[in-house]
């Protein structure tokens, strides 16, 4: 592992197809993207970012999110990605709209995908989801208008990611956590429950434990791919070389990400360490509540 050298940009302008698509998360939980890349996708390069030194987004303010998620942004665009996924729920539901017009490379969030996936399925949904992501309304809003007649319950869970990127999922705790979260759901006899965040289909066995076997799980990571491949193969953007090995970044200690997330990719990573343009753990200039 080398966690002092720098991700240096790659050039395929002569190819744009080669160049990697970008995708980010606070931590872990975009890992569920990535391996949805992997398996719709096997053709394309990735690069992978972490922002780990400042999660959980969860309980950031919408203003400090933007922030981070411009950083994150100007980063992979100087690394020459030709698209980016955002991983992340919360940076989909608080940011997505205003950095898209933002920048000139094409940018996808899981929201709609996630959305329209459920409202095909069910008629009663509930959606897990990080504080910022419950409190923002964007899977509510989403849902009723692609379909003014669903019902619409979310449950804000904010100690499931940080559980999770403590390597907890089989705690007895993180059981007990999730059967607290998923009760007011359950009573309302959901038929459909959204993963609205992408870290929560990590805890799969521990929430299908609980969840009965008649209602629908919804992974927004499987549709936001199914998205990303249209996209490229509409822009003309789809590999068809080999793909390049993954490249993962992160903001905080390459060892942690690396050893936490082997058991979700199967071999140790190599993770760089990244330093992001513009204040990384500065001041945040904008106020909260926009
Ligand atoms: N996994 C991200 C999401 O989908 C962020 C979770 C967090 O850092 O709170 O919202």
């Amino acid at each position: 592992m080398n966690s002092s050298s720098i991700l240096y940009p790659e050039s395929f302008s002569e190819e744009p197809s080669r160049a990697r698509i970008g995708i980010f998360d606070s931590g872990v939980g975009g890992l569920t993207v990535l391996r949805e890349l992997y398996r719709q996708l096997p053709s394309e390069s990735i690069l992978y970012f972490g922002d780990t030194a400042r999660l959980p987004y969860g309980t950031r303010t919408p203003g400090e999110i933007l922030q981070f998620v411009r950083e994150i942004l100007t980063w992979m665009v100087q690394q020459g990605v030709k698209m980016v996924i955002m991983a992340c729920n919360t940076s989909s539901a608080l940011a997505l709209e205003a950095v898209r017009s933002e920048f000139s490379v094409p940018i996808l969030g899981v929201i709609l995908p996630g959305a329209r996936a459920a409202v095909e399925r069910g008629r009663r949904i509930g959606v897990i989801a990080t504080p910022a992501t419950a409190a923002s309304n964007a899977y509510r809003r989403a849902i009723l208008e692609m379909d003014p007649a669903v019902a619409v319950w979310q449950v804000g869970c904010p100690t499931f990611v940080p559980l999770i990127e403590q390597g907890r999922i089989d705690d007895p705790y993180t059981c007990e956590v999730a059967r607290e979260y998923l009760a007011p759901l359950l009573q309302q006899q959901i038929d459909t429950l959204i993963y609205g965040c992408t870290h929560y289909p990590l805890l799969g066995p521990v929430l299908r434990s609980i969840v009965p076997d008649s209602v629908r799980l919804v992974d927004p990571a499987v549709h936001v791919v199914a998205a990303a491949a249209r996209e490229l193969e509409l822009l003309g953007l789809r590999n068809t070389r080999s793909p390049l090995p993954t490249r993962f970044g992160v903001s905080g200690s390459p060892q942690q990400f690396a050893q936490l997330s082997v058991q979700w990719l199967g071999h140790t990573p190599t993770v760089e360490k990244v330093s992001l343009p513009a204040a990384l753990c500065g001041p945040v200039p904008l106020e909260s509540g926009e």
